[in-house]
């Protein structure tokens, strides 16, 4: 629970009070007794005002013995947003491992800063939500996460953003949910029950939503996407999520990658490569969460989203390399990979999202290559896009939210890569290079002309180290980027 309240005058708290310090001391506190018990405290551990490290001390200066956490901002001439966001969240996870179940953080003036007070404000309230989070679906964590965060600021600030604490913790509470269903283990989010999952959640903010099933997929020919879930005992879903109709024709459409586990099919993975393919719904938890949110949030849009949920695994049944469908758009596609599945499941729905709905723009987010966390790491997505100005307003929101993303190229001569003499195009490039590059190629096959960015978010839906704001585990990647992305457009 996220509170913004007035900062009380006189000054009394019985729960830690969490406060900064930055190394050059040029951050200060209007309240010359906070102003003072950091000087104090910087005498007695000089070290405490290192970036993200955390100091626990008790004051007994007055009557009332205050429990301090002091948390060091590092060095202030490179302080931004993130780092407020960082240092909160290690606050939060330093508050935790200690037992303790409230806390009130004031924040310095941060004077001369170039962050406007809201920006400060929301970072750090969304570092100590997203650092609050621990998955706890299976097990009790071994101490509780924080049951309230309160905020405490000046009376105009607190007048004037009435809903940021509402707003923040909705948005972080959207992020947790996608990673809660990014941590959810193979076995409880098949297909049918994941379709469900979002469908429920749905339904109680009022979003249309429809599960299509096995049956329905047939009968539209979404044979790239049968192709896939052909080897499993697990039938595959289409949900279709729309929120806000009543805000105009102009909609944009959030497409997301439902693999609930990827084995790689008949081109079985290694046990290593398989280990963490749990996570290979990334794109859809992601997908599902940004819509729930708007709907939360009550964003004036208009959304459709369209998550299309598979499992790939081998067996008798499974499609073989080689094969060769008739996808829903009309062209037959050669399976020459079946690992290469993401691809496949989202030409599919693709094709029938722009056919049906006619979006202005078009966003789909997918786990989708190894190269692309090759390319990029494990921290930043890849952005394929041929729409300049979309793609710069995905880069400014990945900047502010830091979940980043870089722009990488659609080169009209790598499409021969797709060629063969047998269908019109194939899932698997003819070139060992360059593999995130073709994947996006071979969807942009079935964008035709709609504004469209896909984000290969392969390397940031899972973090392989525990973070300030993310244990290991799911980063629910692109809620807030989308969400971001979606208030500002
Ligand atoms: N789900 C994987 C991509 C992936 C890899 C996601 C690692 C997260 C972490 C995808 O379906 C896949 O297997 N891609 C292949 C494509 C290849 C067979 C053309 C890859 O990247 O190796
Ligand atoms: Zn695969
Ligand atoms: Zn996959």
């Amino acid at each position: 629970m996220l509170i913004l309240e007035t900062y009380p005058k006189p000054f009394s708290c019985t729960e830690p009070l969490v406060l900064l310090c930055d190394e050059d001391a040029s951050v200060h506190y209007t309240d010359p007794v906070l102003q003072d018990r950091i000087r104090i405290a910087r005498l007695q551990s000089p070290a405490c005002a290192k970036s993200e490290k955390t100091t626990f001390l008790l004051d007994t200066s007055s009557d009332q013995t205050l429990q301090i956490l002091l948390v060091g901002l590092g060095k202030s001439a490179t302080l931004d947003i993130d780092r407020i966001r960082n240092v909160l969240g290690k606050a939060i996870q330093a508050l935790i491992q200690n037992h303790l179940a409230e806390a009130t953080v004031v924040l310095p003036e941060f004077s001369g800063s170039s962050f406007s007070r809201a920006d400060i404000l929301q970072a750090a309230m969304e570092g100590a939500c997203l650092g609050n989070y621990q998955f706890s679906l299976y097990k009790q964590p071994e101490n509780p996460s924080l049951t309230r965060i309160r905020f405490w600021e000046q009376p105009d600030i607190v007048q004037t953003f009435p809903n940021l604490a509402e707003k923040t913790e909705i948005i972080c509470q959207g992020a947790a949910l996608a990673r809660d269903w990014v941590n959810m283990p193979s076995n409880d989010k098949k297909p049918s029950r994941l379709a469900q999952q979002i469908a429920e959640q749905a339904r109680a903010e009022a979003i249309e939503t429809e599960i299509l099933d096995e049956q329905w997929l047939q009968k539209m020919q979404f044979n790239t996407l049968l192709a896939v879930s052909a080897g499993s005992s697990e039938a595959p879903r289409l949900v279709i999520l729309e929120y806000g109709k009543r805000y105009g024709t102009e909609i944009t459409a959030l497409i997301g990658k439902g693999v609930t586990f990827d084995s790689g099919g008949l081109n079985l993975k290694s046990g290593e490569s398989m280990e963490d393919m749990k996570i290979d719904m990334a794109g859809a938890a992601a997908v599902s969460a940004t819509i729930l949110t708007a709907a939360r949030l009550k964003l004036p849009i208009h959304l459709v989203g369209a998550i299309p949920l598979v499992e790939n695994m081998p067996s008798g049944t499974s499609t073989r390399p080689g094969d060769i469908v008739h996808s829903h758009s009309g062209k037959t596609v050669e399976i020459n990979n079946t690992d290469a599945e993401g691809r496949l499941i989202l030409a599919d729905t693709l094709s029938y999202v722009l056919k049906t709905y006619h979006p202005q723009i078009c966003i789909d987010l997918a786990t989708l290559t190894g190269a692309c966390m090759v390319g990029l790491g494990e921290r930043i997505a890849g952005l394929f896009s041929s729409d300049e100005r979309l793609s710069q307003a995905l880069i400014e929101s990945g900047r502010r939210t830091a979940e980043r993303c870089w722009p990488m190229p659609l080169p009209e001569d790598y499409r021969e890569f797709l060629k063969t003499e047998t269908a019109d195009i194939s899932n698997k490039s003819s070139s060992k290079w360059g593999g995130a590059i073709t994947a996006a190629l071979f969807l942009s096959a079935f964008v035709e002309d709609t504004r469209w960015a896909h984000i290969d978010i392969a390397g940031p839906a899972y973090s392989q180290k525990a973070t300030p704001i993310c244990p290991k585990g799911g980063t629910g990647f692109g809620v807030r980027l989308l969400i971001d992305y979606l208030i500002r457009a």
